[in-house]
């Protein structure tokens, strides 16, 4: 894989301060060694991710994985603002706001009018075409797909994507970035899902309709997969993990774009989310977490 120098590259951007967006600047903050800040419009979940952000780094002095100096150290390097207007110039942005494309480009068209033409913008999106949103930026070419698994700081893959318009320059410096940020890459075409939700999200929506069959409880479908083929977490357990909005928009994703029946949401998926049950975020999924 081709291999570029992220050495000019001191600061990064985390757009959305969600599970994913305080992981990845977390990760960039201490592993990297970046200046991170984070741009989220709604207070309470700036609020609440830099919350959780400290519980992290507070949980790394007590298991003695840094020292009290390190962890004022890598606080010092992290700031935020409520606005894409108030953001610093950086030489990195990621973009890890919720799956809705229109959103995203709003976004990356507003980061280009804001930053220097050379910053890198990637975009943490898990299914939506890297081109399409590459195509709202002044300058595609320093658009790509940088797809973190959640939880961020524990799993160790970045999915690389690049789309059509993305540079060799571009892609050289996100690889070496992801490797300084202590992460393996894999590198997928951009297509619905990449890699990883074009194996994952199926897995878990055949879970949701084994479950709305009633072929079993929830219980003993995730005890199935847990303790049959060694999955951290069973199926259903994963999907209140990862939020069920978000499965289900991947898989609208895959279901629209790729045109088979093989990947219509479960029924009993769109019927949560319709609740807003939307798993351990809103204290109810497939369980309870209140
Ligand atoms: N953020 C940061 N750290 C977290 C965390 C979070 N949200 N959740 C758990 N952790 C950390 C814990 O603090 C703990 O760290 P220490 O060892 O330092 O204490 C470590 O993870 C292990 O946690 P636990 O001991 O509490 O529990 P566990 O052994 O069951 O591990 C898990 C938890 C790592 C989440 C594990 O269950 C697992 O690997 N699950 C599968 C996760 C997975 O498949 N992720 C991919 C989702 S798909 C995706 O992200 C792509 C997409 O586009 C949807």
């Amino acid at each position: 894989m081709t291999t570029g120098s992220a050495n000019s590259i001191k600061s990064m951007c985390v757009v959305g301060a969600g599970q994913m967006g305080i992981g990845i600047g977390l990760v960039a903050a201490r592993v990297a060694k970046l200046n991170v800040q984070f741009v989220d419009s709604n207070p309470a979940q700036l609020e609440k991710g830099l919350g959780f952000l400290d519980k992290l780094l507070v949980k790394d002095v007590a298991k003695g994985r840094c020292t009290e100096d390190e962890r004022s150290e890598v606080k010092s390097r992290i700031s935020s603002v409520s606005s894409i207007s108030e953001m610093n110039k950086v030489g990195f942005v990621v973009e890890a706001v919720s799956e809705n494309v229109e959103l995203k480009r709003k976004i990356f068209a507003e980061l280009s009018e804001k930053l220097p033409s050379d910053t890198i913008l990637a975009t943490n999106t898990s299914s939506i075409s890297i081109t399409k949103i590459a195509s709202a930026a002044r300058k595609p070419e320093n658009v790509i797909g940088m797809h973190f698994m959640n939880p961020v700081p524990v799993m160790r893959l970045v999915e690389i994507i690049p789309g059509l318009q993305t540079s060799k320059a571009t892609l050289a410096t996100t690889l070496d970035l992801a490797q300084k940020m202590g992460k393996v890459t894999t590198m997928s075409q951009d297509v619905p899902g990449f890699i990883a939700n074009r194996l994952l999200m199926p897995y878990i929506n055949e879970a949701i309709i084994t479950l709305q069959e009633g072929i079993a409880t929830k219980e003993d479908i995730d005890t199935t997969m847990k303790l049959g083929a060694n999955n951290p977490m069973g199926p259903l357990t994963l999907a209140d993990f990862i939020g069920l909005d978000t499965c289900l928009a991947i898989m609208k994703v895959l279901h629209s774009e790729l045109g088979d029946s093989k990947y219509r949401p479960a029924v009993l998926l769109q019927k949560y989310v319709d609740a807003g049950w939307l798993g351990v975020k809103s204290g109810r999924g497939f369980y309870d977490y209140t």
